[in-house]
């Protein structure tokens, strides 16, 4: 039993976390930011975890935005790093839970051995039927659909798509999210209030709770009571509720 109830049969099948407080956790311990990174791993690992084992269907991680890149190169350095361990020690584990690995974002502009590693954890988790684990490196929501633009552009070039064929559906089948469910809660943590651009098209009609606590402080209890507080919302994508 979980310390806050919530629904088992009424989860969330999609949630998204952005990621949010870990400089702020690391000033406030006086710590270096590098190490709020990692604080920020640990919390991680528990929540996915979770997420598994109480049959949540998809979670979309923020890890890393196109504007991250801006942050001073010791810190993104330290991200990468981080990123790298992450996988490494964790690759074996989330493939025994039947876990399948997504990347969301561009692989290709980041550094070599962390490009190997993410294509690997792809391809070996690509069979698993478990939860889907989509962590967005390197990603941006308007990059997103700009490179599905561009993409049903070229199959228009090339006779594979007609103008009249792009609706809704076509250009969710060329987002990196293809095939899942829209994001049904998003959760940003720190009390930041805003998507920073994570899956804008997903989260159209996402329910958003916005816990106060810091990333590295967010634990199960604090998951659960989200998804009891999305449990608790009243969805009605512009119709009428049900009487
Ligand atoms: C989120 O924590 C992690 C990444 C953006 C990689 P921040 O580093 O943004 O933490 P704050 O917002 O400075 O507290
Ligand atoms: C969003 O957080 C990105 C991640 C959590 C990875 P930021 O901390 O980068 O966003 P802003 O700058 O506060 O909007
Ligand atoms: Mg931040």
């Amino acid at each position: 039993m979980y310390a806050v109830p919530f629904d088992p049969q009424h989860l969330p099948r999609h949630v998204g976390i952005i990621m949010d407080g870990n400089g702020r956790w690391a000033k406030k311990n006086k710590l270096k930011i590098a190490l709020g990174h990692r604080a920020g791993t640990e919390a991680l690992r528990g929540i996915i975890r979770n997420s598994s084992d109480i049959g949540i269907q998809a979670l979309s991680l923020y890890a890393f935005s196109t504007e991250n890149w801006q942050r001073p190169k010791a810190e993104v350095d330290a991200l990468m790093g981080l990123l790298l361990e992450f996988f490494q020690s964790e690759i074996d584990e989330l493939n025994e839970r039947n876990i399948r690995i997504l990347i969301l974002g561009e692989k290709d502009e980041l550094p070599p051995e962390q490009r190997l590693a993410l294509n690997r954890a792809e391809i070996r988790t690509f069979p698993n039927t478990g939860l889907r684990l989509n962590i967005a490196i390197n990603y941006g929501g308007r990059a997103e659909l700009t490179r599905a633009a561009r993409r049903m552009a070229r199959e228009a070039v090339d006779g594979l798509l007609l103008p009249e064929e792009i609706n809704e559906a076509a250009v969710e089948n060329h987002l990196y999210t293809a095939g899942m469910p829209d994001v049904d809660l998003l959760i940003r943590t720190s009390g930041e209030m805003r998507l920073s651009n994570f899956m804008l098209w997903q989260c159209a009609y996402a329910e958003f709770v916005f816990p106060q606590k810091l990333w590295p402080d967010f634990t199960l209890e604090d998951y659960h009571a989200c998804i009891a507080q999305y449990q608790s919302r009243s969805r009605r994508w512009g119709g009428r509720e049900a009487e």
